[in-house]
């Protein structure tokens, strides 16, 4: 057998490859449109062909790869039938086994929660279950058929009622971490471990986390299995593309309606404050950026993982306390702050040109 854990930092999406080596039929699940030409590149390196692509849900935060595969490839695509995706080849229910060659199979345990639609897939000692459980958490449940009621029963009932030793490979982490067991999750998940369902819902319904930034975007796009309009109607056109086109929402438009309501400082305010001390200071730049040059003593909180990682960082324990955020130029960290503010964070400024101001100032 081939198994592949594979990474996409933009997203922080895992995808999986697992293979037969003696037919080489092979398995994505839950791959990302970006990586296509990466795909196709790792499955002719393994002489694999691939039958399926699967998904575990209809994704809001990346678009899949799964119809292009079918396009290129000529895989079958398969979601569960309770996505409304009905492009995709297979419509999957509980109980569904996806065979490769003549030992491989993998099992669906229906677990759903996160969407209503939401499915895990067992194979040999390890349970992929995309976003219904994190190592140390698990999906939110406020949209798509959300219910954090149903997550509650498939996790305690279906994924911890596995062996102990199952190796759970979830669909993103944030923090990087790869992989976890049943028996961890079930003895020493935050959000699951010792809670009453009522507990679990109490605390699903009052996460109050911002909207994921594909979202939009995204859930049309996967519901016809990641192919956008243009590519839906024109499959052969496509197949002589080496990338396909990804639309992004106006980062313009955003960071003009966070500017209305967020307070800028100038880079001159902004040091008589640091000066005063009492603040904390937030770059939410990236991690290169950072790297390259920064202001004294700013905490790294880059803005695609802010809302994740915040939980992190006890210098932003006490929401009341007051942030001043930049990063290069003054756009990012304005949707920073906006983001804070509904996080409930009281006292929140956003510094006006950014680090290339600081820098000339
Ligand atoms: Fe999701």
């Amino acid at each position: 057998m081939i198994f592949k854990q594979l990474f996409d930092a933009e997203t922080w999406t895992y995808t999986y490859l697992i293979a037969d080596s003696i037919s080489k039929e092979a398995i994505f699940i839950d791959p990302v449109n970006t990586h296509i030409d990466d795909y196709i590149a790792l499955l002719e390196a393994n002489g694999l062909q691939l039958k399926y692509s699967l998904e575990t849900h209809v994704h809001a935060d990346h678009i899949t790869a799964s119809g292009l595969l079918r396009q290129r490839l000529g895989a079958q695509t398969a979601v569960s039938q309770l996505c409304g995706a009905e492009t995709a080849d297979v419509q999957i229910q509980d109980g569904d086994i996806f065979t490769l060659g003549s030992t491989e199979q993998l099992k669906v345990i229906a677990t759903p929660g996160h969407t209503r639609g939401s499915i895990s897939f067992l194979w040999h000692d390890r349970v992929f279950t995309g976003d219904s459980l994190f190592v140390g958490g698990c999906g939110r449940t406020d949209f798509q058929g959300g219910d954090p009621g149903a997550l509650y029963d498939c996790i305690t009932q279906r994924l911890f009622t596995l062996p102990d030793e199952t190796l759970v490979y979830p669909g993103h982490d944030y923090q990087g971490r790869w992989v976890s067991s049943i028996k961890q999750e079930r003895t020493s998940n935050p959000r699951l471990t010792g809670k009453t369902r009522e507990e679990f819902i109490v605390i699903m319904n009052n996460l109050n986390l911002p909207k994921p930034r594909l979202i939009d975007e995204a859930v049309p796009a996967n519901r016809y299995c990641g192919l956008d309009e243009n590519e839906r109607q024109d499959a052969v056109a496509l197949r002589d593309t080496s990338r396909p086109v990804r639309s992004e929402l106006s980062p313009q438009d955003l960071v003009a309606e966070a500017k209305k309501q967020i307070t800028e400082v100038t880079v001159l305010t902004a040091k008589q404050l640091l000066a005063e001390g009492n603040i904390v200071l937030v770059d939410t730049r990236e991690e290169s950026e950072y790297a390259a040059g920064h202001i004294d003593n700013a905490l790294l909180l880059p803005r695609g993982v802010l809302e994740f990682k915040i939980g992190n960082s006890p210098e932003l324990s006490d929401k009341s306390k007051a942030v001043l955020i930049y990063c290069r130029t003054g756009g990012r960290s304005a949707l920073a702050a906006h983001t804070l503010q509904q996080l409930g964070y009281k006292n929140v400024l956003s510094m006006a040109g950014g680090f290339d101001a600081w820098q000339k100032a």
